[in-house]
């Protein structure tokens, strides 16, 4: 009898670290987003669920390689068998973030957003690529981020652009240690402005008392009605111990590059801990949710991951 090759988190680093080799000094995490939003770019129009002109220029050239050849992209996931389908699942559901944030990001504009604040921006290109940030006289975005990754992203943004666009205020800020309220207002930040907060891809890496101090420096200066957007893993998937194995190669990848996941959020509690730090207007949205939303027509048989939840929320 064939023996059937077991795939785990080391063999899907092996066969994938090549690709980071030269992601720089700054967040793994982050470039492999870009790199979500790169691969779905290339495709048509009518097919990708999100588009980020800017993508191509913060990942590295051999993600760029990769998806110039469709057949090795196709026979490495191939070689990962099943565990393949289950990764090529978490990598859609990090695309369908990106579209569901970006709306998210349109509807509030149009609903007449003043000030956007972009936390753990890694090499997010809202700022300069949906319309509204750049083109109205006053509206300011702050991205904050590690002070790492951030001097990287504004080398890439000056080489992009020519120079720092005046409507970006950069604050480097090492969530761990720093009061993000004490950073944003020292940057200029308005607290009587209607505001956005985006966390897409961050909440996870930061330890739980972190991850409160950011939502109370956000309750405690902001006026009512701003909002909050996020995702989340399962709590079960932070601890390692999740029933879904690509749940727990998730888990033991992360900490592998050196981003280990930190914080989750109990399945079922988002609403709970949502008010009990001063939010309402909560809503939940699960994977069945956004798969519904945009995988129809050519998408329909591609995967997402239960795993990953978005939700967002108003101050009280
Ligand atoms: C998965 S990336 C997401 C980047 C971006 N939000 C996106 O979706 O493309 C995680 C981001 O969180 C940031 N981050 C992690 N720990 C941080 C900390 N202690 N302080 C500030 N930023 C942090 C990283 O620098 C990185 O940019």
């Amino acid at each position: 009898m064939k023996m059937q090759k077991q795939i785990g988190m080391t063999e899907i680093y092996e066969s994938s670290k090549g690709l980071l080799e030269n992601a720089g000094p700054g967040s793994k995490t982050a470039v492999i987003v870009a790199g979500h939003r790169f691969d779905e770019s290339q495709k048509p129009e009518d097919e990708r669920i999100c588009y980020d002109p800017y993508a191509v220029h913060f990942v590295t050239p051999e993600i760029r390689e990769l998806n110039k050849d469709p057949l090795k992209a196709k026979a490495m996931l191939e070689s990962l068998g099943n565990v393949g389908i289950l990764l090529l699942g978490m990598g859609n559901s990090t695309r369908a973030r990106v579209r569901y944030f970006d709306d998210f990001v349109k509807a509030s504009i149009d609903k007449g957003l003043e000030q956007l604040v972009i936390l753990g921006a890694g090499y997010d290109t809202r700022a300069y690529r949906i319309e509204g940030p750049h083109d109205r006289g006053n509206f300011k975005v702050f991205e904050v981020d590690h002070p790492t990754t951030q001097g990287a992203k504004k080398e890439k943004i000056k080489e992009i652009f020519g120079e720092l666009p005046d409507h970006v205020m950069y604050v480097p800020v090492d969530l761990r240690t720093e009061i993000l309220g004490e950073r944003l207002l020292g940057s200029g930040y308005d607290r009587s402005k209607q505001t956005l907060f985006i966390m897409e891809g961050l909440l996870m890496y930061l330890p739980p008392k972190a991850v409160d101090e950011i939502l109370s420096s956000i309750v405690n200066n902001s006026a009512k009605g701003c909002s909050i957007i996020f995702d989340y893993y399962p709590e079960s998937v932070v601890n390692g111990n999740s029933e879904l194995e690509v749940g727990r190669i998730t888990h033991d990848y992360l900490a592998k590059i050196g981003e280990p996941l930190l914080f989750g959020i109990r399945d079922g509690m988002v609403e709970e801990f949502l008010r009990k730090r001063g939010f309402s207007e909560i809503c939940n949205v699960t994977s069945e949710d956004y798969k519904n939303a945009y995988f129809y027509g050519k998408n329909e048989n591609r995967p997402v991951s239960s795993l990953l939840s978005f939700a967002h929320a108003e101050v009280k």
